[in-house]
């Protein structure tokens, strides 16, 4: 931790979104602790509220309106120390809307995308003298991570590291290349001294991030270009970690090289996170997916014969403009045909400015509606014959945190399954033999094994 060198100041982040949004709060409050701004739990008692929003869908992006209303009161008051609270809106509504929201919440003081948080401290001068919103929606031609402290959070057991920001796929759907920019892929060297870093503040798993993090392409080392399965080889061989996992990857990034990566690295855990969002080929033409479904199927055929147990997560999209009956019973068939572990599912959401959102045929909300709870059914069911499937079994478990009751313990198995067993606190931050023993509601219950 950074020492606080100003008043203790008290600084609540409320993070919305991807795991990105994640890694950027925690990032967030490590510049603006040189300020003086210790992190908090509640916004009642914060000197300074940063709400780091989500724009994919419709409902995220409305979210972040209501909050602002309920902060209205809040930001009015003034707190013990009696100087001005502070207001700010960061990430992809930002982003996408930062006009929009000082006009409908004229009382934010900053508004700032993702590009631009390394800025956060000017910013928070700025707005103390000045009346009115400020407003950072740049993409600078500096990437902010040249600009960043060095991570100086204790990450817990398992840390996010982001190693690749934005995307030039332009899926029609997606506002993810409009509000995150170009690709950028960070130089490996900055990637390793950051892993390195976490696992000396604790972490012992590393989650590599990046709205697109399989086109990952970096400045290696040595001066040459390295892809994500050469980045995953070089993290493995840091010493002090013990499991790496990446996400999210698109479908037609998966390359030779990160195939056998998944053959070749045990730390690499056996479970993939690969949207397809759909299972026809008329719908994934029209999304600009770039792959066919039966791509897709050879992708998952070629990465499962490299690692046999490997298991697979997706997401879908559900009423993309133009689906028919046949169409979504192409994505059923292909959801039967793979077979899931866990997934996620939703509702197409019109995105304004998106090529998809001025489509015909627009799907009603109704048939929508009836095709997730389907779909989700479905989905459901998986999940439940993949976790039952586990139970008997024995699997590696990185115990994280302290359980609900005492002396148990919660952890992840390789599948990021949540399972609790009687260990001792020592434990945590370690990997254990654990025999799965019953399916909870949210957790799988399991044994040591000595
Ligand atoms: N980069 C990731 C996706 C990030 S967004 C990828 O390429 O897969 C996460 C998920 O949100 C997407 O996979 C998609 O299923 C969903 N999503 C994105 N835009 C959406 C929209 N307009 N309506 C509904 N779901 C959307
Ligand atoms: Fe969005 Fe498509 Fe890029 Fe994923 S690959 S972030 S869905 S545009
Ligand atoms: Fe949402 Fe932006 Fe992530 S739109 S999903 S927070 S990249």
């Amino acid at each position: 931790m950074i020492a606080s060198r100003a008043s203790g100041k008290k600084l609540h982040i409320k993070t919305y979104g991807c795991q990105m949004n994640v890694y950027d709060s925690a990032r967030m409050a490590e510049v603006l602790a040189p300020l003086g701004y210790a992190p908090s739990d509640s916004a009642e008692d914060a000197d300074m509220v940063i709400l780091n929003t989500c724009h994919i869908r419709e409902k995220a992006a409305e979210k972040v309106y209501s909050e602002l209303g309920r902060l209205k009161r809040w930001h009015g008051a003034k707190p013990a120390s009696g100087e001005r609270r502070i207001l700010a809106v960061a990430g992809c509504v930002a982003q996408a809307e930062g006009a929009e929201i000082l006009a409908r919440a004229p009382y934010v003081d900053i508004v700032l995308g993702p590009q631009t948080y390394h800025r956060l401290p000017e910013m928070v001068a700025k707005a103390t003298r000045q009346a009115g919103g400020v407003l950072d929606t740049d993409f600078p031609v500096e990437p902010k991570f040249d600009y960043l402290p060095t991570v100086s959070t204790a990450p817990g057991v398992g840390a996010f590291l982001s190693v690749q920001e934005g995307c030039d796929k332009f899926c029609t759907f997606c506002v993810v290349p409009y509000t995150r920019g170009a690709e950028y892929s960070r130089p490996a060297a900055a990637i390793l001294a950051e892993a390195r870093r976490l696992n000396e503040l604790g972490a012992r798993e590393i989650t590599l991030l990046g709205q697109n993090v399989n086109a990952y392409r970096g400045v290696a080392p040595d001066g040459g270009a390295w892809g994500l399965g050469e980045l995953i080889r070089a993290v493995a061989a840091l010493p002090g970690l013990a499991r790496i996992r990446y996400t999210t990857s698109h479908p037609c990034d998966v390359d030779d090289d990160l195939i056998a990566a998944h053959r070749d690295v045990p730390m690499l855990m056996p479970f993939l996170h690969l949207p397809v969002q759909s299972g026809s080929d008329r719908v994934l033409e029209a999304m600009n997916r770039r792959h066919t479904s039966h791509d897709y199927r050879r992708t998952v055929e070629r990465l499962r014969a490299a690692r046999p147990d490997l298991a697979l997560s997706s997401d879908f999209i559900v009423g993309f403009p133009g689906e028919s009956e046949a169409d979504f019973a192409a994505t059923l068939a292909l959801v039967r045909e793979i077979g899931f572990a866990q997934a996620f599912s939703f509702k197409y959401s019109p995105r304004p400015g998106t090529p998809a959102a001025a489509m015909p045929r627009q799907v009603p909300d109704a048939v929508k509606a009836e095709r997730l709870a389907e779909l989700q059914a479905l989905l459901r069911e998986q999940q439940r014959d993949f976790n039952a499937a586990c139970i008997g079994r024995e699997l590696p478990v990185l115990f994280e945190r302290q359980g609900r009751h005492d002396g148990q313990l919660v952890g992840r198995s390789p599948y990021l399954q949540a399972v609790h067993a009687e260990a001792p606190a020592a434990a945590i931050g370690t990997v254990a033999k654990v025999r799965l023993t019953a399916l909870g509601a949210n957790s799988i219950a399991g044994e040591v094994v000595a």
